[in-house]
């Protein structure tokens, strides 16, 4: 049975992915979460799981030297699954530095404690891996139609937030150049699905096209974005975990590239269609809620990425378009308005104080 450290994994796609895990290996993997709980990070993401022998989550910080140390030296890690990180654009611009500390010295020391732990005479321990989360906008932004994101695409960022990733991308590179470190790095696109926070588009809209409130579109609303469902993204980090070759890079992507205000459109057209006739909320959703308003700083015009790589040798595919995907991710909130109400109220600490004071 493998042992993973996960961190992050009381965020989005962490939690995701240890749901994923769990069910894909029937319950055969041992999970340790190591999360800070962040305004993003929610412990009712895994509720499901408290009391599993397997599951076990320890508060901490990834900068922590001594913390992360100490649970390497306690616990026979076989894969570290870094997600942990600041993830938000917009905060980004508003507040650089924490992206800086966490995303930059939070990967550095990560790395640093797992190759404290795994080192081996002039190597490493047999069946390391070190998976670094990494996105697709390092790379920079698209003009032109018909162009991709590659594994050899140059880096480019532009937002903090991306500046911060590509930065943590180099470092997990130099660990495996200058130690032969075993790690690697997969760059996904832009996920979707259950458990998202709603600072970003997809849930952003959602919610507020069930409360009646505004939805605010950035610009013009014809950025593109290259959608991803979630639990697509874990499989593809599952998959690169046990078949991918250390020191590789892998572009995670279905080659799902809508405009922003497509987005915007169909969760409103998706909403009113799944909605029964008789919910009193049904009459004011239309597209007169859409609103225009400032453009984000710096605000990238396209990502695409080209899977090819990973598909060609990882066997690596998505299971879940997007006309299925948003779908299952609108139910989810219909039927999680609870969860909602708690991460927009800051109430879901509250969960975190009461099960593990
Ligand atoms: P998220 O913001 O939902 O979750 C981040 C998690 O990290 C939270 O649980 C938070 O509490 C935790 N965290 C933050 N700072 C920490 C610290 N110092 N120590 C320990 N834990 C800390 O993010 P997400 O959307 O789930 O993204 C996860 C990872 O995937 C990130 O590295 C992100 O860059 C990458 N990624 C995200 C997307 C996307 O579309 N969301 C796409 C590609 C890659
Ligand atoms: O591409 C992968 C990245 O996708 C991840 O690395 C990031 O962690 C993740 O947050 C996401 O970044 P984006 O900036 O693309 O996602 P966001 O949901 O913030 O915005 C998606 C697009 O929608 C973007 O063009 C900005 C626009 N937008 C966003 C919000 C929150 C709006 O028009 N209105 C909004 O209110």
């Amino acid at each position: 049975m493998k042992t993973y450290l996960v961190t992050g994994g009381a965020g989005f796609i962490g939690s995701n992915f240890i749901h994923y895990i769990f069910d894909v290996h029937n319950g055969d993997v041992k999970v340790i979460n190591v999360d800070l709980l962040t305004y993003a990070g929610n412990l009712e993401n895994l509720a499901d799981l408290e009391g599993n022998v397997n599951y076990s989550f320890i508060k901490a910080d990834i900068c922590d030297r001594d913390t992360i140390s100490k649970i390497f030296a306690q616990n026979d890690i076989d894969y570290v699954v870094h997600f942990a990180a600041e993830s938000h654009v917009d905060r980004s611009i508003r507040d650089p530095e924490i992206f800086a500390r966490t995303n930059v010295i939070g990967t550095l020391n990560m790395l640093d404690c797992a190759r404290y732990a795994w080192e081996e005479g002039e190597g490493f321990k047999e069946g390391k891996r070190f998976l670094h989360v990494s996105t697709d906008e390092v790379y920079g932004s698209l003009t032109e139609e018909g162009t991709y994101f590659y594994e050899t695409t140059p880096y480019d960022p532009h937002s903090p937030y991306s500046a911060s990733k590509a930065s943590s991308d180099f470092m997990v590179k130099a660990y495996v150049d200058t130690y032969h470190f075993p790690a690697v790095i997969t760059n996904c696109s832009n996920n979707y699905g259950p458990y998202q926070f709603p600072e970003k588009l997809i849930p952003l809209i959602i919610n507020n096209v069930l409360t009646g409130k505004k939805l605010p579109v950035y610009g013009d609303g014809k950025n593109v974005r290259d959608w991803l469902y979630v639990m697509d993204h874990a499989k593809a980090i599952d998959m690169v975990l046990e078949k991918g070759r250390i020191g590789e890079k892998y572009n995670v992507g279905g080659h799902n590239e809508k405009q922003n205000i497509e987005i915007v459109k169909i969760i409103i057209d998706t909403i009113k269609e799944m909605l029964p006739d008789d919910d009193p909320r049904k009459a004011h959703i239309n597209y007169d809620l859409i609103t225009y308003v400032e453009d984000r700083k710096g605000h990238d015009r396209r990502y695409a990425i080209a899977p090819d790589k990973i598909k060609k040798e990882i066997g690596w595919e998505p299971d879940t378009m997007f006309a299925e995907g948003i779908k299952l991710t609108i139910r989810w909130y219909f039927e999680h308005t609870e969860w909602m109400e708690h991460v927009t109220s800051g109430n879901y600490q509250k969960y975190y104080e009461e099960m593990y004071k």
